[in-house]
């Protein structure tokens, strides 16, 4: 017998406001086709003067301990993935854990930009095998309209604020792939890159936050040959092929990167989860909104095998194999 981290709940939140390409267009030199064509996007969500991170993940986090049928009172353990916390310090892990009304176990956050959600199960599910938690929440959640430069149009296109989260509860597995629950994560990092995609500012190089700066074209390159790796990492340590999969939950930065992944893979088209379209790249909080959306909508079924997949600055990138 082992313990398994079995996904018990998920849940989502976007902010009210809906900003189309249109919008966008009458503001800075740039179309709504052009958007499309290159991006996939159409429309993102964008947060309310005044409405913080810790407000989408707090959100996010009630309904994901609604689904899974538990209280905040359960839970001894939160991680929060985020690059856009309410303040520097303290973490917003900290501030959701209060609002929710939990004031036991550890809450802390980790920051690996869009593979931050991916990092953040793997940790939590690391706590919940050695015994050190039962019940952990794991949200990610970003507000990078905040952190954008929206006279860039190369740069402000392209992003939107959110937040995901999932319950997960340690459960006795039998160590095989029919397990319910996180059957592996695989996690990497590659500091040469640091400087293709980063903010410009941060409390100990500036007084300011600074603002997201990108080399597109690189990062594009890099994340689908790193997104592709990972995920025959992940198959190949359970002996699976790309067949096995139900569905594939990637993170939603472009609908081109999704499509040359699945491409490169060979993976069928229709079994992938995406939301891009809608919510742009909400960094952190991708992976979790797209997972929350078709778990809610009935398209990823209790049994389902499901690869989580992301890749984001740093360069930092990951996948998780999930039984649900
Ligand atoms: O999670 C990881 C986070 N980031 C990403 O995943 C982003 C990865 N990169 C990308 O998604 C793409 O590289 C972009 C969408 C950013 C750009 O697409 P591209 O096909 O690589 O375009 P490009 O950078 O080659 O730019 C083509 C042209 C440029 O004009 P010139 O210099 O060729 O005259 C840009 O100035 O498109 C121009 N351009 C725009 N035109 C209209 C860039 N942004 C826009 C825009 N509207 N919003």
């Amino acid at each position: 017998m082992i313990t398994r981290s079995r996904i018990i709940g998920c849940g989502a939140c976007l902010p009210d406001r809906i900003v189309t390409n249109a919008e966008l267009a009458a503001r800075i030199d740039t179309t709504h086709e052009w958007i499309v064509e290159r991006t996939g996007i159409f429309e993102r969500h964008v947060a309310a003067e005044g409405e913080c991170t810790s407000d989408l993940a707090t959100r996010a986090a009630e309904r994901a301990l609604a689904s899974a049928g538990i209280g905040a009172s359960a839970l001894d353990l939160i991680i929060l993935a985020t690059a856009t916390p309410d303040h520097t310090f303290p973490a917003t892990a900290v501030r959701v854990q209060g609002r929710l009304g939990m004031n036991r176990g550890a809450a802390f956050d980790i920051q690996a930009v869009c593979s931050g959600f991916i990092y953040a199960l793997t940790v939590a599910d690391q706590f919940l095998r050695t015994g050190q938690a039962q019940t952990a929440l794991v949200i990610g959640a970003e507000t990078f309209s905040r952190l954008l430069n929206w006279e860039d149009r190369n740069t402000c296109v392209l992003f939107g604020d959110g937040a995901g989260a999932v319950v997960l509860h340690a459960e006795p597995g039998e160590g095989n792939a029919r397990d319910r629950g996180i059957l592996s994560s695989h996690i990497h990092a590659d500091g040469r890159y640091y400087d293709l995609l980063k903010t410009d500012g941060g409390p100990s190089s500036s007084r300011s936050i600074g603002l997201l700066r990108m080399v597109g074209r690189e990062v594009f390159r890099h994340a689908v040959i790193h997104l592709a790796d990972v995920v025959g990492e992940a198959l190949a340590v359970h002996h699976m092929t790309l067949a096995d999969i139900d569905w594939l939950v990637p993170h939603q930065a472009n609908r081109r990167i999704l499509d040359g992944t699945v491409r490169k893979l060979g993976f069928a088209p229709e079994k992938v989860v995406v939301t891009v379209d809608r919510h742009a790249n909400t960094s952190a909080a991708s992976v979790p909104l797209a997972l929350a959306e078709a778990v809610a909508d009935g398209r990823i079924c209790p049994g389902h095998l499901v690869l989580l997949e992301a890749m984001g600055g740093g360069f930092t990138w990951g996948a998780s194999l999930i039984r649900m």
